[in-house]
């Protein structure tokens, strides 16, 4: 009984969870009744049991099979027995084939232990529980991942930059770890890492630990991660890879063709730093590297430690969306070091973040930026809320509330959690907030904690601290409320407000701003330019400013993910071979799933958007596959079982 109400409310949580910073489809809403895990620390997307047995360490020996796509191997697990009792071990795994299991006995010879592989949920995989009546220190699986492992991209040369190599790479967040590696895949469980990982001899394997820009490349590498970390940043990446530095401690891996355009765009990254450690204390992961990806990957960034995996839609030549770089750049603090204990407090980890990133923006390229950047966010928010179930418009669930958590990343943990902050800076002022959250960082350096443990935090050293400044009340209406608090601070732009006036004054009388306003426009000004339209236009509007603008092809793909859906609302089908083009070329859910969902509203788009996905399929990665089979399927009244995204 109590396990089928566990993945009931996993279920709810994922179906939610359609996509990063997508917002739920109406539907997706958790069940009222439906009960959550009891304890709010438990995490209803793993298997686990963490509080009897815990991870301390693994060590991964593996090889890339590029021809097989599979990676084999051993993990090897240092274990904690913390419960007297306990003589299972019970790790998470999907759709891996666990060769042999052995633990090492007190004299250090290996012996075969039992286990069992439980049929697979199609949401958290399959349980693998191991019997160990002796409370081995180590335990040691050996397996091989399947070539459609939910967390690996397999790419044929011919999908990649340079055309002559084959590439891979991870994608661990949420729950994809466990497709690659056997193990205790809930947040709650920290671990330190050794890998010795061989791969073809041309090939170069990064991982989420001590890469080296000097090293040989040879097709055998060892890696270590001293820090520990979650499971799910967990990560590898292999192909025709080539480092360039940005300053001592930072720099960029690409495909040789793309590593200087990278370099150049990511230049900023080492002042990003240096602000983010005056702000809230040391960079505690040593280098701080990014990797550019081929364009399938599906998202934008990924914080991996020490090395993030970044979309190569943001290398646009004038630096203009590297807001993602002081995403990803941020989450060394807020994530990394301080971690959700569960998938269902992802406001820690992408509301502080955003906030932080804002913070950096503003340090390096002034409040003007960073005001935009939030208004254009703080707008995006409002229109997610329009269509988000009550449930998911809060940050957090009252732990004794028992219903399943909404989607936990939607706009409202990234947007409404950094508006919060910015609450919270605008009543404490800068000369509090700063060195709270900073100390913040420190006391809870490499720890994974839930949002009670924030307010706890908060309540001693911000409301206690400095009284008469904010409630008790008003703390909780922003983590548990769900609209956005009376007492939210309003930030203007007076540059997008001149926007507002320009697209106004064209949608009254067709007058266009004059060329010397927007010839000045950032891409930030053009993105709210095109935000701020109405549903549709007529033929003759997109007409005019397409020809005044060329979207059409445009290769920004943040103004790609405004323009086409608006295209296609409005019947403007003389964007589709670029349209199609992007589609098949972009692989990331934020850009191309507005269009796959404005295609599939009508038969003729549904027929059009099946026709593109079709095309793109085979260069697509399982997760954006998973997403616009979704969209697909939901226009098409199909019920398809529910999958982790
Ligand atoms: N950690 C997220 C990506 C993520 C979240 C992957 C949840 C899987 C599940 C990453 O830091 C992120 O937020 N990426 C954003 C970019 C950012 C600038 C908002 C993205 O990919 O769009
Ligand atoms: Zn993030």
């Amino acid at each position: 009984m109590r396990k089928t109400l566990l993945l009931l409310s996993a279920a709810a949580l994922l179906a939610a969870s359609a996509c990063a910073r997508d917002p739920a489809p109406a539907d997706a809403t958790a069940q009222p009744g439906a009960t959550a895990a009891a304890d709010p620390a438990e995490d209803a997307l793993s298997y686990a049991e963490p509080g009897k047995v815990t991870t301390t360490a693994l060590a991964l020996d593996l090889a890339l099979d590029f021809d097989q796509r599979t990676i084999a191997g051993t993990a090897t697990y240092t274990l904690d027995w913390l419960d007297d009792a306990a003589t299972e071990l019970v790790l998470d795994t999907r759709d891996l084939t666990i060769e042999s299991v052995e633990g090492e006995g007190a004299d250090g010879s290996w012996q075969p232990l039992q286990y069992t592989l439980a049929d697979a949920d199609s949401l958290l995989g399959s349980k693998l529980t191991i019997e160990a009546p002796e409370r081995n220190a180590s335990i040691r699986v050996a397996y091989r991942t399947s070539p459609e492992a939910s967390g690996l991209q397999w790419l044929t040369p011919a999908m990649t930059e340079g055309g002559k190599q084959p590439f891979m790479f991870s994608q661990s967040q949420q729950i994809h770890a466990r497709s690659w590696v056997p193990l205790q895949d809930t947040p709650s469980v920290r671990f330190t890492y050794t890998a010795h990982v061989t791969a073809p001899a041309d090939a170069m394997v990064l991982m989420s630990a001590d890469n080296d820009p000097q090293a040989e490349r040879d097709g055998d590498y060892s890696f270590e991660m001293p820090q520990p970390i979650p499971s799910y940043l967990l990560a590898i990446a292999a192909g025709d890879l080539v480092f360039e530095p940005i300053s001592a401690r930072s720099g960029v891996w690409a495909e040789p063709a793309m590593v200087s355009r990278a370099a150049a765009e990511f230049a900023d990254t080492e002042k990003m730093i240096e602000v983010t450690e005056q702000l809230y204390g040391p960079y505690r992961w040593e280098r701080y590297d990014m990797l550019v990806l081929p364009p399938s990957f599906p998202y934008g960034g990924m914080e991996n430690p020490r090395i993030s995996f970044i979309t190569p839609t943001v290398i646009v030549g004038d630096k203009s969306l590297v807001s993602l770089i002081a995403h990803e750049l941020a989450h060394s603090w807020s994530g990394n070091l301080v971690t959700f204990s569960t998938p269902k407090d992802a406001w820690l980890n992408e509301g502080v973040t955003s906030y932080v990133e804002n913070r950096i923006i503003e340090e390096l390229y002034g409040k003007e930026l960073a005001d935009m950047e939030f208004v254009i966010a703080r707008n995006a928010l409002s229109a997610g809320l329009e269509d988000m179930p009550e449930q998911a418009r809060a940050l957090a669930i009252r732990p004794d509330v028992r219903v399943a958590a909404g989607d936990p990343l939607t706009e409202v943990a990234y947007d409404k959690g950094a508006w919060f902050l910015e609450f919270l800076e605008e009543r404490f002022g800068r000369e509090a907030f700063d060195p709270f959250l900073r100390g913040y960082f420190d006391h809870f350096a490499f720890q994974s904690i839930p949002t009670t443990t924030f307010i706890a935090y908060a309540q001693e050293h911000l409301l206690d601290k400095h009284p008469g400044k904010v409630t008790r009340e008003e703390l909780e209406e922003w983590i548990y409320g769900t609209t956005i608090p009376d007492s939210a601070p309003e930030i203007v732009s007076a540059p997008l407000q001149a926007v507002d006036d320009a697209r106004a004054a064209w949608l009254a009388d067709g007058t266009l701003p004059p060329r010397s306003a927007t010839d000045a426009w950032s891409t930030q000004e053009w993105l709210h330019f095109l935000d701020g339209m109405p549903q549709t236009l007529t033929q003759e509007q997109m007409a005019a400013l397409d020809a005044a603008y060329e979207f059409t092809g445009t290769r920004n793909g943040e103004v790609a993910m405004r323009w086409y859906p608006l295209a296609v609302r409005s019947g403007y089908d003389v964007v589709n071979d670029d349209m199609a083009a992007f589609m098949q070329r972009v692989g990331r859910r934020k850009l191309i799933m507005p269009i796959y969902h404005a295609l599939v509203q009508a038969p003729e788009g549904l027929a059009f958007a099946k026709d593109v996905f079709a095309k793109a399929r085979p260069g697509y990665h399982p997760i954006t596959t998973g997403s616009v089979e979704a969209a697909i399927a939901a226009a098409e009244g199909v019920e398809i079982p529910q999958v982790a995204q």
